[in-house]
């Protein structure tokens, strides 16, 4: 039997690292996935055919029909643009289930003085620790998913410079109960009451680790929650014993680590800058510049925006949160299929962190089947601007501000941008002047060679597309 078990687990393991391979590219990141279900689904199998108290059958059938009838609804009906929230959400459940497992262990073994011989230090370490990484990983989830929800308001909540003394003192106040339990000072009553602190302290220190953080950095917030989910099931397998958790847990530590680094450098923020919180989710009025100077915008119409675009020889197309909203991205491929046929290059300008959450655009653009190969990251395509007729951005809005290239007292002050100011015409599709998700005026919009096409850019595109069909 242990050798099935260990068997499957190894088939499971390799296809989460297949699956997650796949994950790399737009072309594969859907196989991936699937790949990497099945293997969950072997690994949960594998796990099933190993359990013992079969007594515990129906609390376990039971836990899968409730799993499976709250996680797929979610799942399949959520909107596109609102997956960060769902992420976050389904990111708290594993933490918050790694923190009750580790409760549950510590229940059932009153304290670790249940085992016949001294629990090992692996059992007692790990399950401390996956009690207090599970509680900060539920507890900011939760705060995470109310800032992107709206729920909760998207600026930074906090204390100002008390913020760090205390969220120290809460780190401490969680290892120090924690090491009461382990050298095993509390094999009595109250050792549940130590454990709870433990519970409490961490969770208290996720929210207040979360809730002064702004909403731009929430992504990067969830992608490093996710990392710490990982690691507490980890050692949540540690203390089971049990080698998918174990590794599932590694997998997930070391990806989210991998993606919080690569988000933090697309913003151009340093992980405890962002950890330190204070950034985003502010308004700036919009067309306040900061230089006391009223600036226009110039508007322009669809039949112009179409002309302009028939007769260039190559267009860029910049893809935003906008274009998520409005669900555009139907519409853009048909009007760049007419501006194909009439021999205009068409390139997709894909930032790292355009839209709301990692691949955004490429998930979008995949959906309304543009070519991979005209999809362009942004270091491929930024040397390109400056030899571009027309750059059409179409609901981005933060990662065209060239402030964050020039201002250094702009808040996205060397974030990396698209080069799009470089474009010898710039159209700009949106509702109006308001500000993206950083909050802060865009100089692009007030820029000679830009104009904005005011209007849902669903609408706009399709007014575009109508334009170009009679010229
Ligand atoms: P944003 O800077 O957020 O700008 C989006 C723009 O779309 C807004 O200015 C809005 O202007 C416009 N818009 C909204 N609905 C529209 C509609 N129906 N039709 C036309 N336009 C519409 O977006 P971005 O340029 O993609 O930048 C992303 C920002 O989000 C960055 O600051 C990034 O750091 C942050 N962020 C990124 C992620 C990831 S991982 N991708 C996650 C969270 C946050 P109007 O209201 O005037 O229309």
């Amino acid at each position: 039997m242990t050798y099935l078990v260990n068997g499957l687990y190894i088939i499971a393991f390799g296809m989460f690292i297949y699956g997650l391979m796949g994950l790399t590219g737009p072309k594969t990141a859907v196989r991936g996935n699937l790949i990497a279900a099945v293997g969950m689904f072997i690994a949960v199998v594998a796990t099933l055919i190993s359990v013992r108290h079969t007594s515990n059958w129906i609390l376990i059938i039971a836990g899968l029909v409730v799993g499976i009838a709250l996680g797929v609804p979610p799942a399949k009906f959520t909107k596109m643009t609102a997956m960060p929230q769902l992420v976050a959400a389904f990111n708290g459940v594993g933490g918050g289930t790694v923190a009750l497992i580790a409760w549950s262990e510590f229940i059932n073994s009153q304290g670790f003085s249940h085992f016949d011989e001294e629990p090992t230090v692996h059992i007692v370490v790990g399950s401390l620790f996956a009690a207090i990484i599970g509680s900060i990983s539920f507890w900011g989830s939760l705060i995470a998913f109310g800032k992107l929800q709206e729920i909760l308001p998207g600026r930074p909540i906090g204390l100002g410079k008390l913020q760090q003394p205390l969220n120290l003192l809460l780190l401490i106040g969680a290892i120090a109960a924690a090491v009461v339990i382990g050298i095993g000072a509390t094999n009595d009553g109250v050792s549940q009451l130590w454990m709870i602190a433990v519970l409490v302290l961490a969770g208290v220190l996720g929210l207040a680790v979360v809730l002064p953080i702004g909403g731009a950095d929430m992504p990067v917030v969830i992608s490093l929650l996710n990392a710490l989910t990982g690691l507490s099931a980890a050692a949540a397998g540690l203390a089971l014993n049990n080698t998918a958790m174990i590794v599932a847990g590694m997998i997930v530590g070391a990806s989210g680590t991998i993606l919080t680094n690569l988000m933090a450098k697309a913003m151009n923020r340093s992980i405890p800058a962002i950890v330190a919180g204070g950034f985003g989710g502010g308004g700036t009025a919009p067309g306040a510049g900061g230089d006391g100077e009223a600036k226009q915008a110039k508007a322009t119409s669809a039949a112009d925006a179409a002309i302009q675009m028939a007769y260039a020889n190559q267009v860029i197309v910049v893809p935003g949160y906008g274009m998520a909203v409005a669900q555009a991205q139907h519409a853009v491929k048909e009007m760049a299929a007419l501006l194909e046929a009439k021999g205009v290059e068409v390139k997709y300008a894909i930032h790292p962190v355009a839209g709301r959450m990692p691949g955004h655009m490429n998930v979008l653009l995949a959906e309304a089947e543009v070519s991979y190969d005209a999809l362009k990251e942004m270091d491929d395509i930024n040397g390109e601007f400056s030899r571009t007729d027309v750059a059409l951005v179409i609901g981005a809005n933060d990662v065209t501000n060239p402030a964050a290239r020039e201002d250094a007292s702009s808040p996205i002050y060397g974030m990396p941008v698209l080069n799009v100011d470089q474009a010898k015409s710039v159209i700009v599709l949106k509702r109006s002047m308001n500000s993206g998700f950083a909050g802060i005026d865009n100089p692009l919009f007030y820029a000679d060679h830009t104009s904005m096409l005011f209007g849902d850019a669903k609408k706009s595109v399709g007014a575009v597309t109508e334009e170009l069909k009679a010229l």
